[in-house]
């Protein structure tokens, strides 16, 4: 291994010029409030701009200041130039295009190149420079792993949302001890890679870790995705940083860092409100029984209910509480059902909708959702405030929510989503389910709210079956 250039980080620090340092300085900035803004959906797509404003300068600065330091003009410009354009294009239309419901498919992907790239980095750098340094060697190996785990993790958490493989999760014989086999493999070669740095042991431990981050994905079912897509973020943020040290580049540190520790925060959060360890997030379907419910949905009868019905029910209710979820995204009813919350109100009738922490497809989509047809911010109750309503509700309207009201959750130990604290529908008086079949929500588990002899099912599009309860409403 012949070193082909000299590191920037094994240069003296202070050749770094000053508007460098002062770009760098003012990109940190941008991210840091960029994070700030994103705390809250009244700031967040300013938070957005300022992100994407800092990712700009700190691009601008490794490319201008790159050229300067390696004594420009840089080689292959055409080449990065043709990447940058190509990588440009792929993310604006893809962003344009992409579905609010399809947000954490496009983050998962983003996030696996992004855990890609770093590992590439790395794998270039391992066989480009000779280091004797063994805290940049750690580092180099360490962005391997984990950004190849992040890699092919990533892509297969993208594929099970996008619903190219079962959602459900995947066991495979002996699959425990295989992935612990596999994992303590990978830490045996990166220390031996260590001791006895060799090209032979790279490309063994890049093919174990990519197949770790399968491993340790196919075993998560689909309710648990997004926090592994969370936990993945931060893995990617962890070897971006690592990548920076290797590389001296100040900024790949700063921001790798700010996306690990968000990435670790929103991990430990969403777990919480699944009421789950991570741990169990990740390997209880090892150890998980099959679950009890045997009977298909179809079997069993329900109550189905027409339009006209349902509109009665909630015309005729002192007080009703909506409990909106991923259906009601897919059909963009946001508009309608606060439509047919402001025409109970002006009947009389107490309403406020039930946010519950993981409804949707991504953190806070109902609170996005209803926030884009402005809907009152004071009508949404989260889960722990409205819970104790539900006894004296009259009427439970789920409109496109299945998994956050299911009581498996409370009740069947068997169930994926056992631990997760729910909206307790079934408490109400009546409740009425807006869904267009007997399909199960995301977790692929049945419901037994469905079944209860007091429970309705209006079956529809939930903006066409809304659509037709207003119409019905306004004639009463
Ligand atoms: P789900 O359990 O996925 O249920 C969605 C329901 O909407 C289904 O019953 C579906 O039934 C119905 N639906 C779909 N399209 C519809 C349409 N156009 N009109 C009417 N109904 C429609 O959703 P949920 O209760 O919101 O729970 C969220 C689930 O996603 C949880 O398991 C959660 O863990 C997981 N998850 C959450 C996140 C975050 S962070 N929020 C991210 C990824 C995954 P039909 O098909 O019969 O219509």
């Amino acid at each position: 291994m012949t070193p082909t250039f000299i590191r920037l980080s094994e240069q003296s620090a202070t050749i770094t010029p000053t508007w460098v340092r002062l770009a760098e300085l003012l990109a940190a900035v941008l991210f840091i409030l960029a994070l700030k803004g994103l705390s809250s959906p009244k700031t967040a797509r300013r938070g957005n701009l300022l992100g994407a404003a800092g990712a700009a300068i700190a691009t601008a600065v490794v490319f201008f200041y790159g050229q300067e330091y390696y004594g420009g003009p840089v080689k292959h410009l055409p080449q990065i130039l043709i990447a940058i354009a190509i990588g440009s294009i792929i993310g604006w239309v893809a962003a344009r295009r992409v579905q609010m419901t399809q947000m954490p498919q496009m983050v998962a992907l983003f996030n696996g190149v992004g855990g890609g790239a770093a590992a590439v980095i790395s794998v270039i750098e391992f066989l480009a420079v000779e280091s004797e340094s063994i805290p940049i060697l750690t580092a180099t190996i360490f962005t391997v792993v984990v950004g190849s785990v992040s890699f092919t993790g990533s892509l297969l958490t993208f594929a099970k949302l996008q619903e190219l493989m079962t959602s459900r999760p995947v066991v495979i014989p002996l699959g425990r001890f295989i992935t612990i086999g596999v994992a303590v493999a990978t830490v045996a070669t990166a220390v031996l890679l260590i001791v006895n740095p060799t090209n032979t042991l790279l490309w063994l431990l890049l093919g174990l870790s990519l197949v770790l981050g399968i491993l340790l994905v196919l075993p998560v079912g689909g309710a648990d995705v997004p926090i592994v897509i969370s936990l993945l973020n931060a893995f990617t943020g962890l070897s971006v940083a690592a990548s920076g040290y290797v590389l001296g580049n100040v900024l790949l540190i700063v921001a790798g860092t700010l996306v690990g520790a968000s990435g670790t925060l929103l991990t430990r959060m969403m777990a919480q409100a699944m009421g789950r360890p991570l741990t169990n997030t990740l390997f209880g379907a090892f150890t998980a029984k099959a679950s009890t419910s045997t009977a298909s949905a179809e079997d069993r009868p329900v109550k189905s209910a027409s339009p006209e019905d349902v509109a009665i029910m909630l015309g005729y209710a002192r007080k009703v509480i909506i409990v909106p979820g991923y259906g009601l995204a897919v059909a963009q009813a946001q508009n309608t059902i606060r439509e047919l919350v402001e025409l109970l109100v002006a009947k009389g009738i107490e309403v406020d909708y039930a946010i519950h922490p993981v409804a949707g497809r991504m953190p806070g989509h109902m609170n996005v959702l209803l926030a884009e047809a402005n809907v009152p911010y004071e009508q949404l109750k989260e889960m722990d405030e409205i819970n104790p309503e539900f006894p004296s509700t009259d009427v439970a309207l789920v409109v496109g929510a299945n998994d956050v009201v299911n009581p498996a959750a409370r009740d069947d130990k068997t169930a994926p989503i056992y631990g997760m604290p729910i909206l307790n529908v079934d408490q109400a008086q009546q409740v009425v389910f807006l869904k267009r079949s007997m399909r199960p929500g995301f977790a692929g588990i049945e419901n037994e709210v469905l079944f209860d002899p007091k429970t309705s099912l209006l079956f529809g599009d939930a903006k066409d079956s809304l659509t037709k309860v207003v119409n019905s409403l306004k004639t009463l």
